[in-house]
């Protein structure tokens, strides 16, 4: 079953609770939470102070991607706020081996993350140990971007290694996500499909997810 995991970016932030709600009764699965520091990426979103009030309202998984520099520093409170996953990238400038074995020792679910630019054999060493694997297909910082082709490739890439070694990483996919892009992920071996623009941007959310839902489980 393909997981779908709208991402809180492309939500109304001034009706924040209304939208999580709305998109959980829809049919998704996780909640893809964006964290950004202005550092990494060029642009600032929310940290942990503004998901956690509706953690005790939803019953989504709480996926948080953190794209920001020093991972480490705030590991404490994103699990605290109420995280289920968190991704770093490997890009950052902390050891992301030492942070996911941090992150899984709070009993939550760590993993890495690698933009368009960085190859697998950058991720190869922690790939034994993380228990998820986020594909960027589009240069993180800002939602609404076109799909990058060649991450296909590499979600490919990441499930022949997966069936080669007997690693047991789920693959996400992030950035472009829309009915045609996801099919093609999900073909290559993506597990978990985010979307931010696609399902927020519409007047009928559910339909896009269960468009998502439909066409990617069959
Ligand atoms: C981009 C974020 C994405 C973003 C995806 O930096 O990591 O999660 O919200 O947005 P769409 O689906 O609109 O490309
Ligand atoms: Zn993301």
């Amino acid at each position: 079953m393909t997981i779908i995991a709208p991402s809180m970016l492309s939500a109304d932030f001034g009706n924040l609770q209304e939208e999580i709600k709305e998109i959980e009764l829809a049919g998704a699965d996780f909640l893809h939470i964006d964290v950004m520091d202005g550092h990494f990426v060029p642009n600032i979103s929310f940290g942990p102070m503004v998901y956690k009030p509706i953690r005790s309202k939803s019953n989504l998984v709480f996926d948080c991607h953190l794209m920001v520099e020093e991972p480490r520093k705030y590991i404490k409170d994103v699990v605290d706020a109420g995280a289920d996953i968190i991704t770093v990238h490997i890009e950052s400038n902390d050891d992301v081996e030492e942070v996911v074995k941090e992150i899984q020792s709070y009993g939550i679910k760590g993993g890495v993350v690698l933009n368009p630019a960085t190859p697998i054999s950058a991720i190869e060493s922690v790939l034994p140990i993380v228990d998820q694997v986020l594909v960027m297909s589009v240069v993180p910082g800002f939602g609404g971007q076109s799909f990058i082709d060649s991450s296909v490739d590499k979600i490919k890439e990441l499930d022949d290694i997966r069936k080669a070694s007997g690693y047991d990483y789920l693959i996400e996919v992030d950035g472009g996500i829309n009915s045609e892009t996801s099919k093609r992920c999900v073909e290559a071996g993506v597990d978990i499909l985010v979307a931010g623009s696609y399902v927020f941007d519409s007047d009928n959310r559910k339909a896009r997810i269960q468009s998502l839902a439909e066409k990617n489980n069959n």
